[in-house]
């Protein structure tokens, strides 16, 4: 702290990323990217690209991008946003449609970026419990002061709200912004996208960071009616007209228009979730049913933070979140085969 600092710095409270380690030599599974490489397709796009033309701007409304987007989800251009990774559409998204004095909803165990945001932007918010199992208690979420968001399905625990729930949540705040953060919903989840045309109070926020395979480019999008992408535009505009980069716009593009690379990776990782799930369970392990591509365990007879050190002594990377409530379990990010193997060998000589 200085007496530089503006009153805004002196209360914010910052996030902490995952650890991104120096060296290569590591297994990472803590911050959930995708163990494969973004479709051929998209490196091709990012060569062509890469040319003299990067001294001029890139487009500052994304368009060649928000077309494909909109076409691949069968809607207008004007219902699609492009953000620099779904943390500033989140960002944007908090500064647009939620006040100061208005007590926003989201769950306790939740997404951390969230209050730091309300913090940030000085919007009051209320914690909802989830209940034992951790899963979302639709009720609490009805008739929100200031809005809701969520993550769908909820990180840290991977467990999935079904579309109706989701639904009946929209239904009953029809004043207030309901945001699905569906930071992970292409590995086994239904998307809310299609409830946009039906509901002018829905935002949708995706990345392409995890089931895309493209966390280095930082490509986030929000999906909405199109009062609230406005919104967000002038939101944007007030703060960085050009949020991306010309090589992030036409590998983002590219890899929509890879559908079967897409598919394939996905369905990958969510088969390895099931096994490493199994494995898990076989160990002692209780393990959340998650629709995401991590898995959140807790062993009865080994501490959380001991696991997490262990294994970072050995250089496999998971997460541990220090809070209450969920001090006694694990994020384990599904990593490829080899990843996983190692990973399962190490786990069974701590356990
Ligand atoms: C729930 C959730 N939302 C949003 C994000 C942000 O993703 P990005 O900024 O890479 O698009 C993450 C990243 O871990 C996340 O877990």
């Amino acid at each position: 702290m200085s007496k530089f600092w503006s009153k805004l710095l002196k209360q914010t409270d910052p996030y902490i990323p995952g650890e991104q380690p120096k060296t290569t030599k590591v297994i990472k599974l803590n911050t959930n990217e995708n163990p494969y490489p973004p479709s051929p397709k998209v490196l091709d796009a990012i060569k062509q690209a890469t040319d003299e033309s990067l001294r001029l701007y890139p487009s500052p409304t994304a368009d060649d991008l928000r077309e494909t987007v909109a076409s691949y989800y069968g809607l207008k251009d004007n219902q699609i946003f492009i953000g620099n990774g779904s943390d500033e559409v989140l960002a944007f998204s908090f500064m647009a449609f939620f006040n100061p004095g208005e007590k926003i909803l989201f769950p306790d165990i939740s997404y951390s970026f969230y209050p730091v945001y309300a913090k940030l932007f000085q919007i009051d918010y209320e914690l909802v419990e989830l209940t034992g199992d951790f899963t979302i208690p639709v009720e609490q979420f009805f008739n929100a002061k200031g809005g809701v968001i969520f993550p769908n399905p909820n990180a840290p625990t991977g467990v999935l709200l079904s579309l109706n729930d989701v639904e009946l949540i929209l239904q009953n705040n029809k004043e207030k912004v309901v945001i699905i953060d569906e930071a992970y919903i292409d590995f086994g989840g239904e998307s809310a996208v299609q409830l946009v045309d039906q509901y002018d109070n829905l935002l949708v926020i995706q990345t392409l960071s995890k089931s895309r395979s493209l966390a280095g480019m930082r490509v986030g999008l929000a999906v909405g009616n199109e009062n609230l992408i406005t919104g967000l535009n002038h939101i944007k505009n007030s703060v960085n007209s050009y949020t991306l980069d010309r090589l992030a716009l036409v590998a983002a593009k590219a890899s929509f228009e890879d559908e079967v690379y897409f598919k394939e990776v996905c369905e990958t990782i969510i088969q390895e979730r099931e096994k490493a799930a199994s494995t898990l369970r076989a160990l002692g392990f209780h393990v959340l049913q998650s629709q995401a591509n991590f898995l959140f365990a807790s062993h009865p007879k080994v501490d959380a933070e001991f696991l997490y050190e262990q294994l970072k002594e050995r250089n496999i990377f998971i997460r541990f979140f220090k809070k209450p409530k969920i001090d006694q379990y694990v994020r384990i990010t599904v990593g490829n085969r080899a990843d996983m193997q190692e990973f399962f060998d190490v786990l069974k000589e701590i356990v």
